[in-house]
C-alpha cells in the first residue's frame, strides 16, 4: 500500500503531464475532419503501452478505428485481466461555451478541463499508469491485456467484429472497465448495470417544397407541427412510453431490490440546484434515480427543419427532422425496441405527411453480479483506497460493447469508474478531478492484487 503511494507521490506530475499529451489530441471519432487525430491518438496510446511495459503493442485496424492492443502475460497459468477503454472523444461543440479551450488542457481548482478528461482518456490511462506502477514495483500479480478502441462514441461498430476475430488473443477472466462514474469522493460505488440504446432519426415530409405560410398555411400539413405531435403522443401523461409492447420485456426490479437500491445517497434538492431546474419529472411511481438506472426512456435528442437562420421568414416548411434516443433496460432488445418504434411512428403519422425512419447504433443492456469475485475484488480494492465500501448502483449511460463481451466472450465486466457524474462529459467544460484521477491508478493495482488471490 505504501509502496503504491509513494510511486504515485513521486510520479504524480508526470502522469499529468503524460494525460495532457492525450487530451491535447483531437480524436473526435464523429468527425471525418479529425481522421488523421484520431489515428494518431491511437498510436500514442499503444506508445505509451510499450512505455509501461506492455509487449505485443499493436494498432490493429479495423473497417474503421484500429483498436490499441498490448499486453503481458507473466504466467499463463495465472488469471488474465482485460482491460477495455476508448481513445475517442465526442465533438468539442459548442466550442463558444467552453471558458478554456477543449483541447489545451488546464488544471482548475482541482480538475483537468478538456474534452475527454473523463470520458475516457483520463479513465484509461489510469489503467496505464497502475500497470506501469506494477511494472516498475514487481508487483503485477497476473496477466493482462488492454484493448482501447476508437470508436465508443459512435457505437462501437466495428469492435464486434475484432473481438469475434480475436478470440483467443482475448482470452481471459473478466474485463476491466473504468469509464463510468462513483456517487461521490467520499462515496464511491460500482456500476452493476448499463442501459441499452435504441438511437433512430425520423424525417416528416410534408408538401414537395416549401411554402408560404400566409398563402397555405392552415390547409396544408405542417411537418414540424406534425412531428411536434407525433412524439408528444409517444408518451402519456404518466410518462409511460406509448409504443405498442415497448414494456414487454422489461424486468422489473422487486421491491426488496428497490429498496436496496433507494439506500444510496441521493439530495434531490441539490440535484435540481445543479441542473437548474425547479422541479423532476419521469415516469409515476418511480424515484429520480430509478428513472435513471432501472427504467426505459425516450428522448429527442436533435430537432430541426424550416427557417431557423436570423430574423423571420414565413414559411411552411417541407421536412422536419428529430434525432430520438431510447434508452433500454434489461431484456429489452436494441433491435426489437427499434423496430417497434419504427412501425409504430409510421402508423400514427397523418396522411398529410409522409415519414421516413431510420436507425442509428444501438446497444444491448446488461446486469451484472454484485457477488462475483471479481466484483469482490473491485469491492475490497475501492474499500482500501477510499476507505469506505462502494455501494453497487446500476447506471443510466451505455456501453453497448458490455453486453458484447460477454455474448462473444462469454466474460463479465467490472465497471470500475471513478468520474462524477457532475463531470459534464459530452458537454462544453467536461472535467475530471486530479483526485479522481489519481485514485484510480492508487485502486487498480489493489485490485489487480485480490484479483488475482481469488479471482479465478
Ligand atoms: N462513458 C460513457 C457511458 C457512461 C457514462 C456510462 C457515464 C455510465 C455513466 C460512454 O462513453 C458513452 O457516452 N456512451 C454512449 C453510448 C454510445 C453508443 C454513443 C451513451 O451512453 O450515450
Ligand atoms: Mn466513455
Ligand atoms: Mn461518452
Amino acid at each position: 500500500m505504501e509502496q503504491i503511494n509513494s510511486y504515485i507521490e513521486k510520479n504524480k506530475q508526470r502522469f499529468l503531464d503524460e494525460l495532457f499529451e492525450l487530451l491535447r489530441i483531437p480524436s473526435v471519432s464523429a468527425d471525418p475532419k479529425h481522421k488523421t487525430d484520431v489515428l494518431q491518438c491511437a498510436e500514442i496510446t499503444r506508445k505509451k503501452l510499450a512505455e509501461a511495459g506492455a509487449v505485443n503493442t499493436e494498432v490493429c485496424p479495423t473497417a474503421g478505428y484500429p483498436i490499441v492492443y498490448g499486453e503481458k502475460i507473466i504466467d499463463p497459468k495465472l488469471p488474465t485481466v482485460i482491460v477495455y477503454g476508448h481513445y475517442d472523444v465526442q465533438p468539442a461543440d459548442p466550442l463558444n461555451l467552453w471558458h478554456t479551450k477543449p483541447f489545451e488542457p488546464e488544471i482548475r481548482e482541482g480538475n483537468i478541463y478538456a474534452r475527454g478528461s473523463a470520458d475516457d482518456k483520463g479513465q484509461f490511462y489510469m489503467h496505464v499508469k497502475a500497470f506501469e506502477l506494477m511494472m516498475k514495483t514487481n508487483t503485477l500479480p497476473c496477466n493482462i491485456k488492454f484493448m482501447i478502441e476508437g470508436e465508443e462514441e459512435v457505437g462501437s461498430v466495428n469492435l464486434g467484429e475484432f473481438v469475434k476475430q480475436n478470440k483467443t488473443r482475448l482470452k481471459g477472466d473478466v474485463i476491466l472497465i473504468s469509464d463510468t462514474s462513483i456517487i461521490a469522493n467520499d462515496t464511491p460505488s460500482i456500476s452493476v448495470g448499463l442501459r441499452g440504446l435504441s438511437y433512430m432519426e425520423v424525417e416528416v415530409t410534408g408538401p414537395n417544397k416549401d411554402l408560404h405560410s400566409g398563402v397555405y398555411g392552415g390547409a396544408v400539413g405542417n411537418p414540424i407541427n406534425i412531428l411536434c405531435e407525433l412524439i408528444t403522443s409517444i408518451k402519456d401523461t404518466n410518462g409511460k412510453i406509448t409504443i405498442p409492447g415497448f414494456y414487454d420485456d422489461v424486468i422489473e426490479v422487486s421491491k426488496e431490490d428497490r429498496i436496496e437500491m433507494a439506500k444510496a445517497p441521493f439530495d434531490l434538492s441539490e440535484y435540481k440546484n445543479e441542473l437548474g431546474v425547479e422541479d423532476v419529472t419521469g415516469e409515476n411511481g418511480f424515484s429520480t434515480l430509478e428513472r435513471t438506472s432501472i427504467r426505459p426512456t425516450l428522448d429527442v435528442n436533435g430537432m430541426w427543419g424550416g427557417y431557423t437562420g436570423e430574423g423571420a421568414k414565413t414559411v411552411l416548411p417541407s421536412k422536419a427532422f428529430a434525432k430520438i434516443s431510447m434508452r433500454l433496460v434489461p431484456n429489452q432488445n436494441s433491435q426489437k425496441i427499434s423496430d417497434l418504434f419504427a412501425s409504430h411512428f409510421k402508423k400514427i403519422a397523418p396522411k398529410t405527411v409522409k415519414v421516413k425512419v431510420t436507425y442509428h447504433h444501438g446497444g444491448e443492456p446488461i446486469v451484472t453480479s454484485s457477488s462475483s469475485p471479481a466484483y469482490k475484488a473491485a469491492s475490497r480494492a475501492m474499500e482500501t483506497s477510499f476507505g469506505k465500501k462502494p455501494i453497487p448502483v446500476r447506471g443510466g449511460g451505455s456501453i453497448p460493447i458490455v453486453a458484447l463481451f460477454k455474448k462473444e466472450l462469454g466474460l463479465d465486466s467490472i465497471l470500475m469508474g471513478f468520474g462524477l457524474d457532475s463531470d459534464d462529459i459530452h458537454s462544453p467544460n467536461e472535467k475530471y478531478g486530479v483526485f479522481n484521477y489519481l485514485k484510480g491508478i492508487e485502486t487498480i493495482p489493489h485490485f489487480f492484487r485480490f484479483f488475482a488471490e481469488g479471482g479465478k
